[in-house]
């Protein structure tokens, strides 16, 4: 999978990506709203990387992909669909360093994400899952068309808000 968009290059994950993955899952954003994964490692991120993403793309078809600034070649962020057994439908998830935020990075991503799932595997129904204080990324939701539906609780029992998009 690889597709170009005006400024970022979205594309599978491979264990080379380890070392961005280790950068990534420990920056304050995503230790925040995402939670610590406890990647500290190169063989942590390699394990995250092949039960996560790429047994993802061997079973649903997709997963999270690697989001690079095209002009550069360096690994900005990740974007992609996941499937959770207590959501009805994938849902989208993005996370992007903060030197790649604040530049419209995080809704090019998604925008081709929606697209990909709709044109390339006819999904229907898109939801997106957040921390009820995460502004940053419910903004760049409701500007990709997404509208939030209801707070939910998942299996850990926390709240989150879930929004939908439909294709
Ligand atoms: C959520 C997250 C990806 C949002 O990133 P982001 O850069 O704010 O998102 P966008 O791509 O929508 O960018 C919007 C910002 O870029 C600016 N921008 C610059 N050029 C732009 C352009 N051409 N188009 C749109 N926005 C542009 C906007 O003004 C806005 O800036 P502001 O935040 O100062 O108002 C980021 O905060 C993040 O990685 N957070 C940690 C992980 C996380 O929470 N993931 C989501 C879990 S549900």
């Amino acid at each position: 999978m690889e597709i170009k968009t005006e400024h970022l290059t979205i594309r599978d994950l491979t264990l080379k990506d380890a070392p961005f993955i280790i950068k990534l899952l420990n920056t304050p954003g995503w230790l925040r709203f995402i939670g610590d994964r406890g990647v500290k490692t190169i063989s942590d991120a390699e394990a995250y990387l092949s039960k996560g993403p790429m047994e993802s793309y061997a079973k649903n078809g997709f997963g999270l992909w690697l989001v690079e600034e095209s002009e550069s070649s360096i690994p900005a962020g990740l974007c992609g669909l996941l499937k959770r057994d207590y959501l009805d439908h994938p849902d989208i998830g993005f996370a992007f360093l903060p030197e790649f935020t604040g530049k419209g990075y995080a809704t090019e991503a998604i925008r081709a994400t929606i697209r990909l799932a709709k044109i390339n595997l006819e999904i229907r129904t898109l939801l997106a899952i957040t921390t009820p204080d995460n502004e940053r990324s419910q903004r760049a939701l409701m500007s990709t068309n997404f509208s939030f539906i209801k707070t939910i609780v998942n299996e850990k029992n926390e709240q989150l808000h879930l929004y939908q998009c439909e294709l």
